[in-house]
């Protein structure tokens, strides 16, 4: 994309700057709280005018999730917009399938973040011409090659930002202490990788950054749907 070859080499307060100049209220950022988010934020908060935050509350995330809003609230006089999941699918998930039912099968845990996530993020996006994540190559098998700008098909064909592609968690984590960033205590605990607290185990040493999320499925699948490259199938109460 021409976007990639002339932002080659610039920094990710450069992509911002031009993105919020473009996308204007027409773009917002999917907050999730971890590491690459809390740093985004920061850099969202230099600009003259910020884009819009939103945030994905699944109901099954860890308290020191919540602790990081309420810092980054305090911190930041920029808004954080929190999107819940449809109370009518999760009900009908739960009493169908049960509480915790993301570990039998693959289909059950895609299913679970359908409702939990992936319905929501489209609720998010209504409207938006722009979205920006807090992606970064280095996470994962399914993250290499990662471009700082993207066509996201999965969402109307809208444009993707991510800001730091390029970045690595040592420059994360340089920017998050340099800037004294409030993140997740989590990640002080063997956490390098926040998801719900059901699906999100601590690491070992040396154990890879994502090993951590839905730990018992195989690293090609340990993705929930958020950043797929085609539009994801109905759920079922979407096909009513
Ligand atoms: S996930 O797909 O495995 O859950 P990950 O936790 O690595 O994703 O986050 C990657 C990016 O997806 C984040 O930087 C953020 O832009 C977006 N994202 C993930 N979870 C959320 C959430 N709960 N709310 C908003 N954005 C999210
Ligand atoms: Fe459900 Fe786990 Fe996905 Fe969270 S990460 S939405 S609890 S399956």
């Amino acid at each position: 994309m021409d976007l990639n070859a002339r932002f080659k080499g610039a920094s990710a307060e450069q992509v911002l700057a031009f993105a919020a100049e473009t996308f204007g209220n027409r773009l917002a950022f999917a907050c999730s709280l971890g590491l690459e988010d809390v740093a985004v934020v920061d850099l969202l908060s230099r600009l003259p005018r910020a884009p819009r935050i939103f945030f994905l509350d699944t109901g099954r995330l860890n308290p020191e999730t919540y602790d990081t809003l309420s810092a980054l609230r305090r911190r930041y006089s920029l808004p954080i917009e929190t999107y819940f999941p449809r109370h009518e699918a999760v009900e009908a998930y739960v009493n169908s399938h049960g509480p915790n039912a993301f570990y039998q099968t693959l289909e059950l845990r895609k299913a679970c973040c359908a409702i939990r996530k992936l319905e929501p993020l489209s609720r998010a996006l209504t409207g938006a011409d722009a979205w920006i994540t807090g992606l970064r190559s280095d996470q994962a098998p399914t993250r290499t090659g990662l471009e700082r700008f993207e066509i996201d098909n999965a969402h109307g064909g809208i444009l993707k930002i991510n800001p730091l592609a390029d970045w690595s968690l040592e420059q994360t984590w340089a920017h998050v202490r340099q800037h004294e960033v409030p993140y997740n205590r989590l990640h002080d605990q063997g956490f390098p990788s926040i998801g719900c607290a059901p699906c999100t185990r601590a690491v070992g040493p040396g154990e890879d950054i994502r090993a951590g999320r839905w730990w018992w499925e195989t690293p090609e699948h340990k993705e929930c749907g958020l950043h797929a490259k085609d539009p994801s199938p109905k759920t079922p109460q979407e096909t009513r």
